[in-house]
């Protein structure tokens, strides 16, 4: 397949607000990070299309953006590590510009304990869904459009017994800038978030936080003495996804928790 190099990057304002009737899908949408990309995206007037693979989880998010005044959001079941179903949803969803994946999960497992055919679905979900979303979207978005991956701190600051999934973010940051580069000529634009603890469903189970005093007292000894939230997590999203100088970066989210 030959790329003709387009005109240049189309320029336009970098703030949140130039998103407003812009069309955002958000793989894993239905909840944590990416159900606040929604709701923060709704708020600043973008089309929303949350997709997860849970039907029910996926309704009650909707239900959380149509919150926001004037939303405009639709919700379509479907597993973003399958690249056919990636397709079909940025078909039905119409014209998308920008697509944030934040599906994904951690698989835990000292290495000795761990084979790995127990880490190997969470872990090729990681890398190849990243790669099928990719292969989807490039061809469907427009110039100026985006691709938004997630990476996780632990990438910089590994602990023990997450080394398969570690490995798996390091492999989408990877990705990322790799992207940058093959997908300038397009001029779309190809970026990642690296998180610290946000607070999320994901983060309470992982972390076998059971109520808000448990993720209070998780955050104690962070840099702001608490755990980030979901929409400050997010809102990073937008930013990548606004500003068209924006490519081939790893920005990282995390409250400063790499410093300490
Ligand atoms: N929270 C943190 O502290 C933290 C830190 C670093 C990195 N991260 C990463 O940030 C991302 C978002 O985390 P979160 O905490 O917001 O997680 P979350 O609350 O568990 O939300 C994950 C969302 O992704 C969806 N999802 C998972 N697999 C999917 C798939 N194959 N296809 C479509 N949707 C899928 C889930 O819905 P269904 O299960 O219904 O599909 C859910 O809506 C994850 O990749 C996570 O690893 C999180």
């Amino acid at each position: 397949m030959t790329t003709t190099t387009l005109a240049p990057m189309p320029t336009g304002s970098p703030l949140p607000a130039a998103l407003e009737d812009r069309t955002v899908m958000i793989i894993g949408g239905s909840s944590g990070i990416g159900l606040a990309a929604g709701e923060l995206l709704a708020s600043v007037g973008a089309r929303v299309v949350l997709v997860g693979r849970d039907k029910a989880r996926l309704e009650t998010a909707l239900d959380h953006v149509r919150a926001t005044p004037g939303a405009s959001a639709l919700g379509i079941a479907a597993d973003g590590n399958d690249e056919s179903a990636v397709e079909r949803a940025l078909d039905q969803a119409g014209q998308v510009d920008h697509v944030l994946v934040t599906a994904g999960t951690i698989a835990a497992g000292a290495l000795l304990d761990t084979p790995r055919e127990r880490v190997s679905e969470v872990v090729d979900g990681r890398i190849w869904g990243a790669y099928g979303v990719a292969r989807a979207a490039a061809p469907r978005l427009p110039a100026g459009g985006s691709i938004t991956f997630t990476s996780g701190l632990y990438l910089m600051r590994p602990v023990p017994g997450a080394s398969a999934s570690i490995a798996g973010i390091g492999a989408v940051e990877g990705l990322t800038r790799a992207l940058a580069v093959e997908l300038a000529p397009r001029r779309l634009r190809v970026n990642a978030v690296r998180y610290g603890v946000v607070d999320t469903p994901l983060a309470r189970t992982a972390m076998e936080l059971a109520d808000d005093a448990a993720v209070a007292a998780a955050g104690e000894g962070l840099l702001i003495g608490r755990l980030g939230t979901a929409q400050e997590a997010a809102s990073a999203s937008l930013f990548l996804m606004a500003n068209n100088l924006m490519t081939g970066t790893v920005l990282t989210v995390d409250g400063g928790q790499g410093l300490v």
